[in-house]
């Protein structure tokens, strides 16, 4: 073998008598220099592979498991918190009646909850709560739900089923202000009792209530009240004024109310969801107050009312003071409202301009 091969042989098998990659006393001969520097290239490379491969085994698989395990022990104990908080507690939902509202009775009643149902339908009240009675024969810690029938439009009865609540539950722990009604059409034609309609059941009732419950939780300094709003809340969408408007407000109000009761150590959560797949599009109020009867496409395509109630179920849970539940779109509509206002209202007047050619037409 030449001498050059053979020193690159040696090296190459580590019998050269020094450890791999170092290179022999004195100067090599001048033609076996580019041998001994590609091996001493690969002899280096090989060390930091095994030095990389010591370091994944020994700090970054334990560290990744260790993470995982962290975060799964983190969750279980957020879950057996909220499985805690939840049970037994009495939880009070409007317009349990239909969509959003009946899917949160049926996740609060699954989390053992004692609900008070309310709505203005007594019929549809009385079927869920014999539903969900139904369940509660199957598992041991669920309550019986009760009802209680009112309008929330009409502030005056408000104040009898805050009375009718306490006086059968004995307090609240948990009021979810659900119950609400959309809108659909144009300033300049919509009478002022339109707005008037739409502010009493989304604004003015929700506060009547809330405002009727409060004191008692103030006493027993415990409460958590929850406002369902929407992202219309923090936007505003052309033809959906009286809407919007009442769900500005709602956020406005349970946010003033966020801050003033923490001293009372009361909890305040405003929801809010971008498009559910509920009755709230066919149930809207148009210009003169007739009801609109459409089910629109984006309220079709919307996420269906057993995930948004999850996420309420969660957020009370976990004690959010507030979570936005929408899509990409919708989410990205409120960033753009705040950051670059000028180029959200341009968009917002193409689409007034386009959906009332669409109507036009
Ligand atoms: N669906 C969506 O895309 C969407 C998006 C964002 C936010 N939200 C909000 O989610 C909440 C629930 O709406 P939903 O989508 O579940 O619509 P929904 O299916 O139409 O349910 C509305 C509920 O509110 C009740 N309600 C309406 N007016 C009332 C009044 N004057 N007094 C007492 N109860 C009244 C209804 O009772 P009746 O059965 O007697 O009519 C019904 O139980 C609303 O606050 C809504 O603004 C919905």
């Amino acid at each position: 073998m030449p001498r050059a091969g053979f020193q690159a042989f040696r090296l190459a098998s580590g019998r050269s008598g020094l450890p791999l990659g170092a290179l022999p006393e004195g100067p090599p001969p001048p033609a076996a220099l580019p041998a001994v520097a590609m091996v001493t290239a690969a002899g280096r490379k090989t060390a930091e592979k095994g030095r990389l491969m010591d370091l994944t085994s020994t700090v970054i698989i334990p560290l990744l498991f260790g993470s995982l395990g962290l975060f799964a022990l983190f969750r279980l104990l957020q879950w057996m918190r909220m499985r805690t908080y939840l049970q037994g507690a009495v939880v009070v939902v409007t317009g349990a009646t239909s969509g959003l509202g009946k899917e949160c009775a049926k996740a609060f009643h699954a989390a053992g909850a004692r609900l008070v149902l309310c709505g203005r339908d007594s019929e549809k009240l009385k079927d869920l709560a014999q539903e969900l009675s139904a369940m509660t024969n199957h598992r041991k810690n669920l309550h019986e739900p009760h009802t209680v029938v009112f309008d929330l439009s009409d502030t005056k009865t408000i104040l009898n089923a805050a009375e009718l609540i306490l006086k059968h539950s004995g307090h609240v722990d948990i009021l979810i202000n659900n119950a609400g009604i959309s809108y659909r059409g144009t300033i300049v034609d919509t009478g002022l009792d339109v707005d008037k309609k739409v502010m009493e059941t989304n604004y003015f009732g929700p506060i009547a209530l809330t405002k009727a419950l409060l004191p008692s939780m103030i006493k027993r300094r415990q409460g958590h009240i929850v406002a369902i709003s929407s992202v219309q809340g923090k936007i505003s969408i052309p033809f959906r004024s009286a809407y919007a408007a009442s769900k500005h407000a709602t956020q406005a109000f349970f946010d003033c109310l966020r801050a003033e009761v923490e001293q009372y150590e009361i909890d305040v959560t405003v929801v809010s969801p971008g498009y559910i797949q509920t009755n709230l599009s066919l149930n809207a109020v148009t210009a003169d107050g007739s009801r609109y009867g459409v089910m629109d496409k984006n309220t079709a395509e919307g996420q269906t009312a057993t995930e948004v109630a999850q996420v309420v179920l969660n957020a009370v849970g976990q004690k959010k003071k507030e979570v936005l539940v929408a899509g990409l779109m919708p989410s990205l509509a409120v960033y753009l409202r705040n950051l670059f206002p000028r180029l959200f209202f341009n968009l917002m007047a193409t689409r007034a301009k386009k959906e009332r050619k669409a109507k036009d037409s």
